[in-house]
């Protein structure tokens, strides 16, 4: 199983330093099959000890250049990062990254070799249209994109999902995945209110290969009980 935690506009470098000991600590006695990684603010990529693969939640397409605000490849490796999230849904709804910006940031990493998670999700009115309405915007959400890459992590994040305490049924997980799994063979994590009480729940649903968690990971002890469990 994956386990991967998005700490999104949370946390700083002193606390991810802090959170990452005690996860190394309690996962002393993980399974070597369970992969954990952890993607911190901007601030807080480093070089950290233990078998926590660290990641970028976001970069630009870029080397380096004139890119206000933005971090770039060459930032990345400073510290080694050789993982990244793209296609997260408040980087396409709130940021307004466009298809064709993500399927450009997916070639860019690709081509550098990163391992990529990449997410797709789609929104409550197209939930509630049925599955043929979900199924097109997903496979729309992979549009430009290699899924034939071999470092590729699929993300399935349904947008009403995400931070609302309402994770998707196990039900419409497990017809997603299914869906999913015909068109993908990359490893589908589910993202989206995932938490201690639902964790087993989800995990043992068929193509579901990990998760991807938002809030309830930012404590590391309950982070590390989800993995363990
Ligand atoms: P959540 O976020 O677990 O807080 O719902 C998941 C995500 O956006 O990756």
């Amino acid at each position: 199983m994956i386990f991967a935690a998005n700490f999104k506009m949370n946390h700083t470098r002193t606390t991810t330093r802090d959170y990452i000991e005690v996860l190394n600590k309690k996962l002393a006695t993980k399974k070597p099959e369970e992969k954990v990684y952890i993607f911190p603010p901007t601030t807080a990529l480093d070089r950290y000890e233990g078998e926590i693969t660290v990641g970028a939640q976001n970069a630009y397409p870029a080397n380096n250049g004139a890119f206000t605000g933005e971090i770039g490849l060459e930032q990345l490796e400073e510290f080694g990062i050789k993982t990244i999230l793209i296609g997260h849904s408040e980087r396409r709804d709130i940021l307004g990254e466009t298809q064709e910006k993500v399927a450009e940031k997916f070639a860019f990493f690709k081509e550098e070799g990163f391992e990529i998670i990449y997410c797709i999700g789609e929104s409550l009115s197209i939930r509630e249209s049925g599955d043929d309405a979900v199924m097109s915007h997903l496979l729309s959400q992979f549009e430009g994109i290699d899924l034939t890459y071999d470092n590729l992590i699929v993300a399935y994040e349904p947008i009403w999902a995400i931070g609302t305490g309402r994770s998707a049924t196990a039900k419409e997980i497990e017809i997603t995945h299914a869906m999913l799994r015909t068109k993908v063979s990359a490893p589908l994590l589910y993202g989206g209110s995932v938490n201690p009480d639902n964790i087993g729940e989800i995990t043992a649903i068929d193509n579901v290969d990990g998760v991807l968690v938002g809030s309830a990971s930012l404590d590391a002890e309950r982070f590390a009980s989800m993995i363990l469990s």
